[in-house]
């Protein structure tokens, strides 16, 4: 017996206003608690215009996005409470920081959802502690690193306590020690009950860290398996890119590499 999943995208089909073609044509993914979630497929697939979809920030011109098999409303109360449940994080974080300190800008979303200050203090607090930034709390978000600002973000989604979090190429660009503490956030979000999915590039991203991969190839998704299935299949590891991985023999093969 299959459970409800927490989020479901159902069909999904969107063009985006004066584009000449659709960003989404039938695209379909459900997220269930506890699933990590590599969103995979070339530039212009789709990956972006899809996760804006779950939290409701695009609202489809064909299909159903679906809270707990409940199709979302797009009023105002009843997107806030979306929000509450799916998190996202954009590619680009300087878009998410705005207030004068960190703690004020990691507090600024619970306020806004009608938390109480001191709520909304120990919310940024945790997700400060949790994204390894407490220490940065009395600075200005404009004055912190690439990674740092990356945690912050990460941090102000986190202090909405989502269930759900979405996370749209969040780990490129890093170096991998900030790579890494960034995926150990994602993993304890999973392991407390909740579900992400991580939009990559990052074949080792995908492979080792994911526990599905879901692939998207021209505004669908096309095939949602677990890694080991896409790169034992010689097929399917080359629509991912795969087999244009310059560095293959780094991590050893489940098969050995075609003979050129
Ligand atoms: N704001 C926008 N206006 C018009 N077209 C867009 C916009 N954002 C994305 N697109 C187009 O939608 C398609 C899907 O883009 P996107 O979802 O960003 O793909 P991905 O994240 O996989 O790279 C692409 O053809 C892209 O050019
Ligand atoms: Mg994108």
């Amino acid at each position: 017996m299959t459970t409800t999943p927490l989020l479901a995208f159902e069909a999904l089909h969107y063009r985006y206003p004066g584009a000449d073609a659709p960003a989404l044509r039938g695209a379909s993914l459900e997220v269930r608690a506890g699933e990590k979630i590599a969103l995979m497929g070339r530039n212009g697939s789709g990956k972006s215009t899809l996760l804006l979809h779950g939290n409701g920030l695009l609202r489809p011109q064909q299909g159903v996005v679906r809270w707990q098999g409940e199709a979302i409303a797009y009023t105002r109360p009843a997107l806030r409470a979306l929000r509450n449940r799916v998190g996202l994080i954009f590619q680009n974080p300087d878009e998410q920081i705005f207030a004068p300190t960190l703690l004020q800008d990691l507090a600024f979303g619970p306020l806004n959802s009608g938390a109480s200050e001191q709520e909304a203090r120990q919310r940024a607090e945790w997700a400060a502690a949790r994204c390894r930034i407490e220490h940065l709390l009395a600075q200005p978000p404009h004055a912190l690193s690439g990674g740092q600002k990356l945690c912050a973000a990460l941090a102000g989604v986190l202090a909405m306590r989502p269930t759900v979090l979405l996370a749209d190429e969040v780990t490129s660009g890093l170096d991998p020690w900030m790579r890494r503490n960034v995926l150990s956030i994602l993993d304890e979000h999973v392991a407390e009950g909740g579900a992400v999915v991580l939009s990559t590039h990052e074949l080792d991203v995908a492979r080792h860290w994911a526990d599905k991969i879901a692939l998207m190839e021209e505004g669908c998704v096309v095939h949602v398996a677990p890694p080991r299935e896409f790169f034992a299949s010689p097929a399917w590891r080359a629509r991912i890119g795969a087999d244009l991985w310059l560095f293959s023999d780094a991590t050893p093969m489940h098969h050995a590499p075609r003979s050129t």
